[in-house]
Protein backbone atom coordinates (compact mmCIF):
# COMPACT_ATOMS: atom_id res chain seq x y z
CA UNK A 1 0.00 0.00 0.00
CA UNK A 2 0.95 3.57 -0.72
CA UNK A 3 1.22 6.26 1.57
CA UNK A 4 -2.75 7.56 0.17
CA UNK A 5 -3.64 3.89 0.92
CA UNK A 6 -4.25 3.52 -2.16
CA UNK A 7 -3.77 -0.41 -3.25
CA UNK A 8 -0.57 -0.67 -5.73
CA UNK A 9 -0.81 -3.34 -8.49
CA UNK A 10 2.39 -5.06 -8.16
CA UNK A 11 4.12 -6.54 -11.23
CA UNK A 12 5.96 -10.03 -10.80
CA UNK A 13 8.43 -11.38 -13.15
CA UNK A 14 9.24 -14.60 -11.82
CA UNK A 15 11.56 -17.67 -13.04
CA UNK A 16 10.23 -20.67 -15.06
CA UNK A 17 11.70 -24.01 -15.65
CA UNK A 18 11.16 -27.38 -14.90
CA UNK A 19 14.90 -29.47 -15.66
CA UNK A 20 12.73 -32.70 -15.45
CA UNK A 21 10.92 -31.77 -18.36
CA UNK A 22 12.50 -31.87 -21.64
CA UNK A 23 9.87 -29.88 -23.00
CA UNK A 24 10.29 -26.71 -20.20
CA UNK A 25 12.95 -24.25 -21.10
CA UNK A 26 14.05 -21.44 -19.28
CA UNK A 27 11.93 -18.29 -19.39
CA UNK A 28 9.84 -15.58 -17.20
CA UNK A 29 6.31 -15.04 -16.81
CA UNK A 30 4.53 -12.09 -15.47
CA UNK A 31 1.93 -11.95 -12.88
CA UNK A 32 0.07 -8.78 -11.45
CA UNK A 33 -1.72 -8.78 -8.31
CA UNK A 34 -2.66 -6.00 -5.91
CA UNK A 35 -1.13 -5.54 -2.99
CA UNK A 36 -2.88 -6.16 0.26
CA UNK A 37 -1.71 -4.35 3.72
CA UNK A 38 1.53 -6.32 4.92
CA UNK A 39 1.64 -8.54 2.07
CA UNK A 40 4.96 -10.84 2.34
CA UNK A 41 6.11 -12.52 -0.94
CA UNK A 42 5.06 -15.20 0.89
CA UNK A 43 1.70 -14.24 0.57
CA UNK A 44 2.04 -13.01 -2.95
CA UNK A 45 3.23 -16.02 -4.23
CA UNK A 46 0.37 -18.17 -2.35
CA UNK A 47 -1.62 -15.50 -4.23
CA UNK A 48 -0.22 -16.18 -7.65
CA UNK A 49 -0.52 -20.16 -7.16
CA UNK A 50 -4.03 -19.91 -6.39
CA UNK A 51 -5.26 -16.83 -8.81
CA UNK A 52 -2.97 -17.56 -12.10
CA UNK A 53 -0.99 -20.74 -11.95
CA UNK A 54 -0.96 -24.26 -9.81
CA UNK A 55 2.20 -25.38 -11.58
CA UNK A 56 4.21 -22.87 -9.79
CA UNK A 57 6.65 -23.85 -8.03
CA UNK A 58 8.61 -22.10 -4.55
CA UNK A 59 9.58 -23.33 -1.43
CA UNK A 60 8.23 -22.56 2.33
CA UNK A 61 7.57 -24.18 5.73
CA UNK A 62 7.89 -22.24 8.68
CA UNK A 63 6.80 -18.38 7.10
CA UNK A 64 8.56 -17.01 10.11
CA UNK A 65 12.17 -16.75 9.28
CA UNK A 66 13.45 -20.38 10.92
CA UNK A 67 13.86 -22.69 8.40
CA UNK A 68 15.40 -21.65 5.49
CA UNK A 69 13.39 -22.87 3.04
CA UNK A 70 12.13 -19.93 1.06
CA UNK A 71 15.23 -17.96 0.07
CA UNK A 72 15.13 -16.52 -3.74
CA UNK A 73 16.59 -13.69 -5.55
CA UNK A 74 14.43 -10.56 -5.33
CA UNK A 75 15.20 -8.08 -7.31
CA UNK A 76 18.74 -8.89 -7.88
CA UNK A 77 19.42 -9.86 -4.07
CA UNK A 78 19.23 -12.94 -1.81
CA UNK A 79 16.23 -12.75 0.25
CA UNK A 80 13.55 -14.73 2.63
CA UNK A 81 10.78 -14.34 0.66
CA UNK A 82 8.68 -15.15 3.92
CA UNK A 83 9.91 -12.08 5.40
CA UNK A 84 9.98 -9.98 2.63
CA UNK A 85 7.03 -7.08 2.97
CA UNK A 86 6.42 -5.98 -0.47
CA UNK A 87 5.55 -2.36 0.82
CA UNK A 88 9.47 -2.30 1.22
CA UNK A 89 9.79 -3.02 -2.83
CA UNK A 90 8.98 -1.23 -5.98
CA UNK A 91 6.04 -2.15 -7.79
CA UNK A 92 7.75 -4.36 -10.58
CA UNK A 93 9.29 -7.38 -8.52
CA UNK A 94 11.59 -9.61 -9.96
CA UNK A 95 12.28 -13.11 -8.61
CA UNK A 96 14.43 -16.16 -9.62
CA UNK A 97 15.95 -19.07 -7.60
CA UNK A 98 19.02 -18.42 -5.82
CA UNK A 99 22.31 -19.07 -7.57
CA UNK A 100 24.96 -22.19 -6.59
CA UNK A 101 22.22 -24.66 -5.95
CA UNK A 102 20.64 -27.28 -7.74
CA UNK A 103 17.61 -26.01 -9.56
CA UNK A 104 14.68 -27.83 -8.63
CA UNK A 105 11.98 -25.82 -10.55
CA UNK A 106 10.94 -22.36 -10.93
CA UNK A 107 11.85 -20.69 -7.72
CA UNK A 108 13.09 -23.95 -5.75
CA UNK A 109 16.15 -24.66 -4.91
CA UNK A 110 18.21 -27.71 -3.54
CA UNK A 111 20.16 -26.25 -0.84
CA UNK A 112 20.51 -29.43 1.33
CA UNK A 113 22.73 -31.46 -0.80
CA UNK A 114 25.39 -28.32 -0.78
CA UNK A 115 25.06 -28.40 2.64
CA UNK A 116 24.98 -31.57 3.17
CA UNK A 117 28.40 -32.17 0.92
CA UNK A 118 29.90 -29.08 3.09
CA UNK A 119 28.89 -30.60 6.45
CA UNK A 120 30.66 -33.88 5.16
CA UNK A 121 33.66 -32.24 4.25
CA UNK A 122 33.86 -30.28 6.95
CA UNK A 123 33.40 -33.00 9.46
CA UNK A 124 31.01 -30.74 11.08
CA UNK A 125 30.27 -32.34 14.18
CA UNK A 126 31.69 -32.80 17.59
CA UNK A 127 34.88 -35.29 17.40
CA UNK A 128 34.97 -35.85 21.35
CA UNK A 129 37.36 -35.83 23.56
CA UNK A 130 36.27 -37.75 25.95
CA UNK A 131 34.98 -41.26 25.72
CA UNK A 132 30.90 -41.16 26.80
CA UNK A 133 31.03 -41.29 30.18
CA UNK A 134 26.83 -41.58 32.20
CA UNK A 135 28.10 -41.37 35.26
CA UNK A 136 30.69 -38.42 34.84
CA UNK A 137 30.20 -35.05 36.19
CA UNK A 138 28.77 -32.30 33.74
CA UNK A 139 31.41 -30.61 32.40
CA UNK A 140 31.25 -27.02 32.09
CA UNK A 141 31.80 -24.56 29.56
CA UNK A 142 32.53 -20.42 29.74
CA UNK A 143 29.84 -18.31 29.50
CA UNK A 144 31.55 -16.67 26.86
CA UNK A 145 32.19 -19.32 24.33
CA UNK A 146 29.13 -20.79 25.11
CA UNK A 147 27.55 -17.42 23.77
CA UNK A 148 30.06 -17.23 20.39
CA UNK A 149 29.06 -21.03 19.72
CA UNK A 150 25.20 -20.72 20.10
CA UNK A 151 25.78 -17.40 17.74
CA UNK A 152 26.86 -19.51 15.22
CA UNK A 153 24.42 -22.08 15.49
CA UNK A 154 21.63 -19.28 14.83
CA UNK A 155 22.74 -19.79 10.97
CA UNK A 156 19.28 -21.46 9.28
CA UNK A 157 20.66 -22.63 6.03
CA UNK A 158 18.84 -20.33 4.10
CA UNK A 159 21.81 -20.39 1.69
CA UNK A 160 21.58 -16.58 0.86
CA UNK A 161 24.90 -15.59 1.56
CA UNK A 162 26.02 -18.74 -0.51
CA UNK A 163 23.94 -17.54 -3.47
CA UNK A 164 25.34 -13.62 -2.59
CA UNK A 165 29.35 -15.08 -3.26
CA UNK A 166 31.03 -14.83 -6.10
CA UNK A 167 33.81 -17.37 -5.22
CA UNK A 168 31.03 -19.82 -3.92
CA UNK A 169 28.96 -19.16 -7.36
CA UNK A 170 32.60 -20.12 -9.13
CA UNK A 171 33.59 -23.04 -6.85
CA UNK A 172 31.06 -25.33 -5.34
CA UNK A 173 33.55 -26.27 -2.94
CA UNK A 174 34.08 -23.16 -1.64
CA UNK A 175 32.54 -22.79 2.24
CA UNK A 176 31.23 -19.13 1.40
CA UNK A 177 29.78 -17.88 4.75
CA UNK A 178 27.30 -20.85 6.51
CA UNK A 179 30.62 -23.18 5.86
CA UNK A 180 33.16 -21.19 7.38
CA UNK A 181 30.88 -20.03 10.05
CA UNK A 182 30.11 -23.80 10.72
CA UNK A 183 33.91 -24.92 10.55
CA UNK A 184 34.35 -21.52 13.29
CA UNK A 185 31.52 -22.96 15.44
CA UNK A 186 33.41 -26.46 16.06
CA UNK A 187 37.07 -24.78 16.07
CA UNK A 188 35.25 -22.67 19.09
CA UNK A 189 33.84 -26.01 20.59
CA UNK A 190 36.18 -27.15 23.54
CA UNK A 191 34.38 -30.69 23.68
CA UNK A 192 35.58 -30.78 20.11
CA UNK A 193 39.20 -33.26 20.05
CA UNK A 194 40.49 -31.40 16.60
CA UNK A 195 43.58 -28.99 17.31
CA UNK A 196 44.50 -25.99 15.06
CA UNK A 197 46.59 -27.81 13.06
CA UNK A 198 43.62 -30.48 12.54
CA UNK A 199 41.41 -28.00 11.06
CA UNK A 200 44.23 -25.76 8.60
CA UNK A 201 43.52 -27.90 5.64
CA UNK A 202 39.93 -27.00 6.19
CA UNK A 203 40.10 -23.73 6.72
CA UNK A 204 42.90 -22.79 4.81
CA UNK A 205 43.55 -22.70 1.01
CA UNK A 206 41.43 -21.35 -1.63
CA UNK A 207 38.12 -23.66 -0.64
CA UNK A 208 38.33 -21.94 2.94
CA UNK A 209 38.91 -18.50 4.13
CA UNK A 210 42.19 -17.65 1.95
CA UNK A 211 39.71 -18.17 -0.71
CA UNK A 212 37.12 -15.21 0.64
CA UNK A 213 37.43 -12.14 -2.01
CA UNK A 214 36.44 -9.85 1.54
CA UNK A 215 33.97 -8.06 0.26
CA UNK A 216 31.16 -9.18 2.36
CA UNK A 217 27.96 -9.41 0.18
CA UNK A 218 27.67 -12.75 2.63
CA UNK A 219 26.98 -10.20 5.78
CA UNK A 220 24.85 -7.88 3.88
CA UNK A 221 22.45 -10.16 3.05
CA UNK A 222 22.31 -13.00 6.07
CA UNK A 223 18.99 -12.62 7.29
CA UNK A 224 19.94 -13.47 10.94
CA UNK A 225 22.63 -11.06 10.77
CA UNK A 226 25.71 -13.30 11.63
CA UNK A 227 29.11 -11.39 12.48
CA UNK A 228 30.47 -13.19 9.57
CA UNK A 229 33.13 -10.52 9.23
CA UNK A 230 34.11 -12.03 12.99
CA UNK A 231 33.87 -15.35 12.11
CA UNK A 232 36.33 -15.01 9.23
CA UNK A 233 38.76 -12.63 11.30
CA UNK A 234 38.38 -15.35 13.84
CA UNK A 235 39.43 -18.37 10.80
CA UNK A 236 42.33 -16.17 9.44
CA UNK A 237 44.05 -15.88 13.13
CA UNK A 238 43.35 -19.35 13.90
CA UNK A 239 44.80 -20.31 10.27
CA UNK A 240 47.54 -18.13 10.56
CA UNK A 241 49.05 -19.66 13.96
CA UNK A 242 48.20 -23.04 12.51
CA UNK A 243 50.45 -22.41 10.01
CA UNK A 244 53.65 -21.27 12.19
CA UNK A 245 52.93 -24.16 14.46
CA UNK A 246 53.24 -26.33 11.48
CA UNK A 247 56.26 -24.77 10.60
CA UNK A 248 58.19 -24.70 14.13
CA UNK A 249 57.13 -28.27 14.17
CA UNK A 250 58.51 -28.90 11.19
S1 LIG B 1 33.18 -12.03 1.90
FE1 LIG B 1 34.00 -14.03 1.28
S2 LIG B 1 32.45 -15.56 1.88
FE2 LIG B 1 31.45 -13.50 1.92
S3 LIG B 1 30.50 -13.26 -0.11
FE3 LIG B 1 32.56 -12.34 -0.25
S4 LIG B 1 33.90 -14.02 -0.97
FE4 LIG B 1 31.98 -14.97 -0.25
S1 LIG C 1 25.02 -17.60 7.41
FE1 LIG C 1 23.14 -16.36 7.24
S2 LIG C 1 22.75 -16.22 5.03
FE2 LIG C 1 24.19 -17.89 5.33
S3 LIG C 1 22.94 -19.74 5.42
FE3 LIG C 1 23.27 -19.02 7.56
S4 LIG C 1 21.51 -17.70 8.00
FE4 LIG C 1 21.55 -17.97 5.78
S1 LIG D 1 9.43 -20.10 5.19
FE1 LIG D 1 10.89 -20.67 6.70
S2 LIG D 1 12.44 -19.16 6.49
FE2 LIG D 1 10.87 -18.49 5.14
Amino acid sequence: MDKSNKARRLRFEIFRYNPEDPGSAPHTDIFEIEETEFMTLYIALNQIREQHDTGLQFDFACRSAICGSCGMMVNGRPALACRTLTSDLPEEIRLYPLPAFKLVGDLSVDTGTWFREMAERTEAWIHERLAFDPDAVEQRMSDDIAAAIYEGDRCIECGCCVASCGAANLDEEFLAGAGLNRVARFMMDPRDARSDADWYEVVAGDKGVFGCIGMMACADVCPKELPLLDVYAYLRRKALGARFVKKDAG
